[in-house]
C-alpha cells in the first residue's frame, strides 16, 4: 500500500508494509520515530519502534535522511497531532543507505541549490507537490477536450518550416558541423544533410494541426516545443510543452470563450483533486493562492483591445521602464499593471498591431492590426496566445512575402486556403506557465522535472 492509502486507513491494528524513503528521524530514550515518505501525497507515514524490540541498534543507526526502508508493523491511530495514524514498526529494512553526506538534509534548500541537484529535488516536498498538481493539469487538460470530443493530434517535433516566423529555432543536422558538405556557390549543401533540406525542433505544431482542424473540426495538441531564445527570465524555457487547441467554423470569440472556460476547468480540477499540495502551496509559496483562483473562477474575464489597453497603460502614472505607446509589444510590467491594478484577474487581450504578430493572423479591415488575443494572468503575464488565422489566399500571400518569408516553403499550409478555406482559430497554452499559475511557484525552471535554459542541459 501507497503510504496515501495508509493514511486513509483506519488505524485498527492491521499488519501492513510501508516502503518509501526517509525524510526525519527523532531518536528518544526508549524510542525511534522516523517518517516514511513515497512521493504519493505530501504527508509522511510516522513509523515508531520500541528501543525494546528485536530490531538491532545497528538497523536503528542505518535508518537516516534519504535512505530507502521497507517497514512492516501494525498500523494504529496515532498519540501524536497532525495525523490520524502511525506504524507500530515490528521489522525494518534497509533496503538502500543514504551515507550523511546526503545532499537534502531536514533545513529548507534554496531552490538554487536545488537546481544544482534537479536529479535529487522531486524527494523535497515542493517538488513533489509541483510533480502532482502538474501530473492532474496534464490529466486535466485531456480531460477538457476529450470530454468536448477534440481529437488529440500529434504533430512533428522535427520540422522543415518556423511556425511562428521568428527565426528562434534549434537546428536538427547529421551533417559534419566542423566540415560540412558545400555547394558551388561555398554555401552549405543541405541536399545532403539528413532530410534533403534544412531541419529544426518545432517551436509550435499550429501549422500542421490547422491542417487536421480543416478536415476533423475541433482538435489539440499536447506535446513538447522548442525555442533557441536567449531569455534567461523566470518565464521562458528552451524547451517546454504547449497545449494547442484548433477549432474550424470558429472566430476569435469563439476561441476566446474556449480559452477562458479551459483555465477555469483546469483550475477547478486542481482544486478538487489537489487539497493538500494546494495548501502547501498557499502557506508556503504563494500566500492566498487558493482564494485568488476560486475567485478567477467565479468572474468572467475581463476583454481590452489592445488598443484599449494601451490607453489604460498610457494614462497610468506609474514609472514604467519602456514607455507605452501604440505600436509596441507589451512587456511584462504592463502585463502585470494591466491584470493587477486595472482588472484585479485575468485579461484577454485582442487586436494587437500587426507588425508585433506572426504572419497567420487574421487581418481587421483596418488594416492595422491583427485577430489576435493573448491571455494575461496576475503574476505571471502572458499564459496563452492565440488568433483567428488568415483564411484568406491572396492576403496571406502578400502577408508571407512582406515579412521577407517564400510563399513556396509554405505551399503545404495555403492549400488549406485553396481547398475548401474555412474560418479557424485556436491557441496556444504554455504549460508550464499554467503549472506556475496554479503553484504559485516564482520560476518555470522549477515546474518541470529537468528544465532545458541558455548554458542549462546538466540533467
Ligand atoms: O504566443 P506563442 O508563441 O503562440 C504560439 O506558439 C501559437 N502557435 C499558439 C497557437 O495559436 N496555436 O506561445 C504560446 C504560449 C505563450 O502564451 C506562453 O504561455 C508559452 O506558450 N510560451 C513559453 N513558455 C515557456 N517558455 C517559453 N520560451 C515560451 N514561449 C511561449
Amino acid at each position: 500500500m501507497t503510504v496515501k492509502a495508509l493514511l486513509a486507513t483506519p488505524g485498527d491494528g492491521q499488519e501492513v508494509v510501508a516502503k518509501g524513503w526517509v525524510r526525519t528521524k527523532r531518536d528518544s530514550k526508549n524510542i525511534v520515530f522516523f517518517e516514511i515518505n513515497d512521493g504519493s501525497c505530501l504527508s509522511s507515514l510516522q513509523a515508531v519502534v520500541d528501543k525494546s524490540s528485536s530490531i538491532s541498534p545497528e538497523t536503528l543507526q542505518r535508518i537516516l535522511t534519504g535512505a530507502s526502508v521497507s517497514a512492516k508493523g501494525h498500523l494504529v491511530a496515532s498519540q501524536g497531532k497532525g495525523q490520524g495514524v502511525e506504524l507500530q514498526v515490528d521489522e525494518v529494512k534497509v533496503i538502500g543507505d543514504a551515507p550523511a553526506d546526503y545532499p537534502l538534509q531536514k533545513k529548507r534548500h534554496s531552490f538554487e541549490f536545488l537546481r544544482e541537484i534537479a536529479h535529487l529535488r522531486p524527494r523535497t516536498n515542493t517538488f513533489g507537490a509541483v510533480t502532482r498538481v502538474r501530473n492532474e493539469l496534464a490529466a486535466g487538460v485531456h480531460e477538457f477536450f476529450q470530454d468536448r470530443g477534440f481529437l488529440w493530434i500529434h504533430t512533428p517535433l522535427i520540422t522543415g518550416s518556423d511556425a511562428e516566423g521568428a527565426g528562434n529555432m534549434f537546428q536538427v543536422t547529421t551533417l559534419d558541423v566542423g566540415n560540412p558538405p558545400k555547394d558551388e556557390s561555398g554555401q552549405v549543401d543541405y541536399d545532403k544533410d539528413f532530410f534533403g533540406k534544412k531541419a529544426h525542433l518545432t517551436v509550435s505544431g499550429q501549422l500542421q494541426v490547422e491542417n487536421f482542424a480543416c478536415s476533423l473540426g475541433d482538435v489539440y495538441t499536447f506535446g513538447p516545443t522548442f525555442r533557441a531564445e536567449n531569455s534567461n527570465t523566470s518565464r521562458h524555457l528552451s524547451e517546454f510543452w504547449m497545449i494547442e487547441p484548433e477549432m474550424a467554423f470558429c472566430d476569435l470569440d469563439d476561441d476566446r470563450a474556449v480559452a477562458e472556460a479551459f483555465i477555469k476547468h483546469l483550475l477547478n480540477r486542481v482544486l478538487n483533486n489537489c487539497e493538500e499540495d494546494m495548501a502547501f502551496f498557499d502557506q508556503w509559496i504563494q500566500k492566498g493562492t487558493i482564494d485568488s483562483l476560486k475567485e478567477v473562477i467565479e468572474k468572467p474575464f475581463a476583454h481590452l483591445t489592445y488598443t484599449q489597453a494601451m490607453e489604460e497603460l498610457e494614462k497610468a502614472k506609474e514609472p514604467f521602464e519602456f514607455r507605452p505607446s501604440w505600436g509596441i509589444d507589451l512587456q511584462s510590467e504592463h502585463e502585470r499593471y494591466l491584470t493587477e491594478k486595472v482588472v484585479g484577474g485575468p485579461i484577454a487581450v485582442t487586436d494587437y498591431p500587426k507588425d508585433i504578430k506572426a504572419f497567420y493572423m487574421k487581418m481587421n479591415d483596418d488594416g492595422k492590426t491583427v485577430r489576435a488575443m493573448d491571455l494575461l494572468v496576475p503574476r505571471l503575464g502572458e499564459i496563452i496566445g492565440g488568433s483567428q488565422r488568415e483564411d484568406d489566399l491572396t492576403k496571406l500571400e502578400a502577408r508571407i512575402r512582406s515579412m521577407g518569408m517564400e510563399p513556396e516553403e509554405y505551399d503545404w499550409y495555403l492549400d488549406l486556403r485553396r481547398y475548401g478555406s474555412v474560418p479557424h482559430s485556436g491557441f496556444g497554452l504554455g504549460f508550464e506557465r499554467m503549472v506556475q499559475y496554479v503553484t504559485g511557484m516564482q520560476n518555470i525552471r522549477d515546474v518541470i522535472p529537468f528544465p532545458r535554459a541558455p548554458k542549462t542541459i546538466a540533467f
